[in-house]
């Protein structure tokens, strides 16, 4: 049983929003005391995965799982799903179309920062069926600065 567990809403193509969960989630950890390094870290993802829902994925949604070995981020939606896993982690690849570039998205990095960030990270999708990306954060081990 988690210590703290909270879902919050992600809206395709909303551009205005975007990025607001990401932000309550590092407020939420930074209210628990957690180290800002970590914090940061987990914001990081947090916000990469965020925006790939808003970009890429259409509706979804993110969950937040703290319990004393770990910090779980789950972010899933419903959209047309990653083709290819392998070259989406690829650094500089990216589907962003030209008006995501001209808010300054596609840079293609989300998703190796993702993986650069966090301590395990599972990507579970499929053509049409939608993405779940899982995130964890191991809690009292030496990476949890
Ligand atoms: N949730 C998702 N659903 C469908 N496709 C995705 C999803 N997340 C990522 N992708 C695919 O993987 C590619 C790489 O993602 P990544 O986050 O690394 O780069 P980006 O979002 O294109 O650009 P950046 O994050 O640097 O602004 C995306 O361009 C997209 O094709
Ligand atoms: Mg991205």
């Amino acid at each position: 049983m988690p210590d703290l567990e909270r879902r919050f809403r992600i809206r395709g193509n909303d551009f205005v929003s975007a990025g607001e969960v990401s932000l309550e989630i590092q407020s939420i950890l930074k209210q628990i005391g957690f180290h800002s390094a970590l914090v940061r870290r987990i914001s990081v993802c947090a916000y990469e995965s965020e925006m790939n829902v808003v970009m890429h994925g259409g509706d979804g949604e993110a969950l937040l799982k703290v319990s004393p070995e770990s910090i779980i981020l789950i972010f899933s939606d419903q959209g047309p799903g990653i083709p290819d896993i392998e070259l989406a982690f690829k650094p500089g690849y990216s589907t962003a179309n030209l008006a995501h570039r001209e808010m300054g998205f596609g840079a293609g990095m989300g998703l190796p920062n993702i993986q650069k960030s966090a301590d395990t990270l599972e990507v579970q999708t499929e053509k049409g069926q939608g993405t779940i990306l899982t995130i964890g954060f191991e809690l009292g081990g030496r990476s949890s600065g």
